[in-house]
């Protein structure tokens, strides 16, 4: 039997002890709360909340994100990657073996953020922390993220955090061609189901997708309109940490942000939730 499904009828229980008048809702919640999954493979701990979303605390970290256990998603059932959910892709990705950097990564980084929002950021591929913990950005260049995205009033759980390629180049070295390609369609269905109005590139390989031969410092912070959305390439923040020249730019192109979010409002095509859908969110 899957441990997550067993949990779940574990928290299940408890909440029907609330329910029959057994415990309160606030004992319901601090029991909850006290009642972990750790992953035995990964070391990550997991919690499943009074309203039904799972929380994962990586190992190596400290802070609780929410997330969805990859092994609640039946891989024999998938669709093709153009067809699949948020989380059907966070699978896939944790099982690819589509190009040969599988065989080094210790984790796969699917990536992370609310399906749809407004703010899609594209980094270049995960590094040792986020080998290790299977999220994007966790390391220095996460924590500039998150005082940039701070200083415009956001959470890092606000917006959508992906990267052009899933797993670890060994020695952080480029990724090649054909490791691009192989990671494509998952960043590809990622974006309709973000669905963002604005979309930042951060680094060289997330800026060629859209600016081809382009050179950062030259268009840095100059948005582009690509369909319904504005494309706004940005300095990548480990190049910021590098360079101190860099930094108060990204911190200015960061801070117009919300200005992109406005302009392409005017233009942008909002995901439309059916009924049906609402229903069970
Ligand atoms: N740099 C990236 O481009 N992505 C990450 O996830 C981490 C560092």
């Amino acid at each position: 039997m899957n441990r997550f499904i067993e949990f779940e009828a574990k928290v299940e229980a408890i909440k029907a002890r609330c329910t029959n008048g057994e415990i309160s809702e606030t004992e319901r919640d601090a029991i909850l709360r006290q009642t972990q999954l750790r992953d035995e493979q990964w070391g990550d701990i997991w919690l499943l909340s009074p309203k039904g979303q799972w929380f994962r605390k990586a190992n190596g970290s400290t802070s609780w994100i929410a997330d969805y256990p990859v092994l609640l998603v039946d891989p024999t059932t998938m669709p093709a990657v153009a067809e699949m959910d948020a989380h059907q892709i966070a699978r896939a990705v944790h099982d690819c073996t589509n190009c040969p950097l599988h065989a080094e990564r210790r984790r796969a980084v699917p990536g992370e953020g609310p399906v749809p929002t407004d703010i899609m950021l594209i980094g270049e591929g995960p590094g040792s922390h986020e080998d290790q913990q299977a999220r994007p950005f966790v390391g220095a260049s996460g924590k500039l993220l998150e005082e940039l995205l701070g200083n415009i009033g956001k959470k890092r759980t606000e917006v959508f955090i992906a990267n052009v390629i899933k797993c670890r180049p060994p020695g952080n070295r480029d990724p090649l061609p054909d490791e691009l390609a192989a990671c494509r369609n998952y960043l590809d269905r990622q974006l309709e189901l973000v669905n963002p109005k604005v979309i930042v590139t951060l680094g060289r390989f997330s800026m060629a997708r859209y600016f081809p031969g382009a050179s950062i410092s030259k268009i840095h912070g100059q948005p582009k309109r690509v369909g319904d959305r504005l494309v706004v390439p940005m300095f990548h923040p480990a190049a910021a940490l590098r360079n101190p020249n860099w930094r108060p730019l990204l911190i200015e192109d960061f801070r117009r942000l919300p200005e992109f979010i406005k302009e392409a409002a005017s233009f942008h095509k909002e995901t439309v939730i059916s009924t049906e859908q609402i229903s069970l969110l």
